[in-house]
């Protein structure tokens, strides 16, 4: 199977194992990613706004303009990179993720960052880079590449034979190396974060040379 077939099943499965209903239900679409599945990077956002919600497309408002804008400024398109977010539905009236709501996405966005592969995850905004940094300080390590190593529950169902199956729980690892950014979209109205968040993206294309090597 290529990696495209393989997202496109990890999406099915958010559908099909009914993932947050609550939010599914006032969605008008889930919103999976997009972008080249074998991308070197990957962006995760928080969730999708309304633009993105009306289009099934993350970073497609003001956010994500800003964000092409400075893909641009590094020489790169948005189909050259992998988009996405931790929450693949909208809150309503555009509220902060729930920690249960991150919770339950969590899995589904390990599995895109497994078949992807990418040499570098970078988390715009808080929400995002803490899933992966729990003890990140935005303000102080943004901009600051990290290597994680992190553990997580992989849920299958396993054949017992005899048509019945149990399901089986195991630990597995990610490994990935993280580099914390600050939204854009909060970058976007605040000149001085406007401009970290630039320097900060300036420096994408040598830790991504570093860890080409
Ligand atoms: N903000 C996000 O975090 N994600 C989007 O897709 C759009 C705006």
């Amino acid at each position: 199977m290529t990696k495209q077939q393989l997202l496109d099943q990890i999406k099915a499965d958010i559908i099909r194992n009914n993932v947050c209903p609550n939010l599914a239900e006032q969605a008008t679409q889930l919103v999976f990613g997009d972008g080249a599945p074998d991308a070197d990077i990957v962006f995760i956002g928080e969730a999708p706004g309304r633009q993105e919600d009306e289009q099934g497309l993350p970073f497609v408002g003001a956010s994500g303009k800003f964000l092409s804008e400075m893909l641009a400024s590094i020489h790169l398109k948005r189909e050259q990179v992998y988009i996405t977010n931790i929450v693949k539905y909208r809150p309503p009236q555009n509220r902060d993720p729930l920690p249960e709501e991150k919770k339950e996405f969590l899995p589904y966005l390990i599995k895109q960052l497994e078949i992807i592969k990418p040499k570098l995850v970078v988390t715009l905004g808080r929400h995002s880079g803490m899933q992966f940094l729990p003890d990140l300080h935005i303000s102080k390590d943004h901009g600051q590449p990290k290597k994680i190593s992190m553990k997580y529950e992989v849920k299958s169902m396993k054949n017992q034979g005899a048509g019945s199956s149990i399901l089986h729980t195991s630990n597995s690892i990610l490994t990935a190396v993280i580099l914390p950014l600050y939204h854009p979209a909060a970058a976007l109205y605040n000149g001085s974060q406007r401009q970290v968040l630039m320097d900060d993206f300036s420096l994408i294309p040598q830790i991504l040379e570093k860890l080409r090597k």
